[in-house]
């Protein structure tokens, strides 16, 4: 158990890093906080920072999230008890290794460090239990808890609705009910760590809730106009 809280905690210090706000400050000298939708993610800091400051947020965020999954996926997973692990990246996407168990160990790690970075993200302690809305860092965490395949359907429904709606906020909600259907399919059986996948995703969900309010005010941020609600 003492691993799985280690990939929980890591998972969560690591998403609490604030790098919408870091960057803001230290590099522009600004507060991303106080501009366009408020929100610290790479959304908004291409809004408040231009490429380059937008770029450098997406690859902090994505960051943070790629080393969680990795670190469950290569400590975490195998130390909880992944006793067969395939140390292959399709081996993620299979977790149901240790037969006869109720739970896997590894399956669990692999969930609570999707949870652990998403959730701090969102509910970062260093920004007062506020944050962002946990997409580039809930999807980096994708490629080792659904493996590149579960990745990739992920990063195209995202892009099919913002291409549909030109909100990013839409393809941001999509992948995010997405998210518990394709779990489904990669935790068939592991029905603990499924729900603290759905369950996760649907705290990214409730993180949109203004953007949800726009959208059915039909004031929702587009991309390319100056607006910014
Ligand atoms: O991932 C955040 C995105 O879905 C929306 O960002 O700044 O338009 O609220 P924003």
């Amino acid at each position: 158990i003492g691993w799985l809280a280690l990939s929980f905690a890591v998972s969560f210090l690591l998403g609490s890093i604030p790098w919408g706000v870091i960057v803001s400050k230290l590099a522009y000298h600004k507060d991303i906080r106080d501009e366009g939708s408020g929100n610290i993610g790479t959304t908004n800091a291409f809004r408040a920072m231009g490429k380059v400051g937008g770029a450098l947020v997406f690859v902090l965020d994505f960051g943070k999230g790629l080393l969680s999954g990795w670190l469950a996926f290569w400590f975490w997973a195998p130390l909880a008890g992944w006793a067969e692990i395939d140390y292959s990246l399709a081996g993620a996407t299979l977790p149901a290794t240790v037969e006869g168990l109720p739970v896997d160990a590894g399956a669990l790690a692999l969930a609570l460090a999707f949870a652990g970075c998403t959730l701090g993200h969102i509910f970062s302690p260093w920004l007062k239990f506020k944050g962002g809305k946990g997409i580039a860092v809930a999807a980096a965490c994708l490629v080792f808890v659904f493996g590149p395949l579960g990745f990739l359907i992920e990063i195209a429904v995202f892009a099919l609705g913002i291409a549909v709606t030109r909100c990013v906020s839409v393809g941001s909600i999509a992948a995010a009910v997405i998210c518990p259907v394709l779990a489904l399919y990669f935790y068939w059986g592991q029905w603990v760590p499924w729900l603290i996948i759905a369950a996760t995703a649907c705290v990214v969900i409730w993180a949109h809730r203004a953007n949800i309010a726009r959208l059915r005010a039909g004031t929702e941020n587009k991309i390319g106009s100056k607006k910014t609600a």
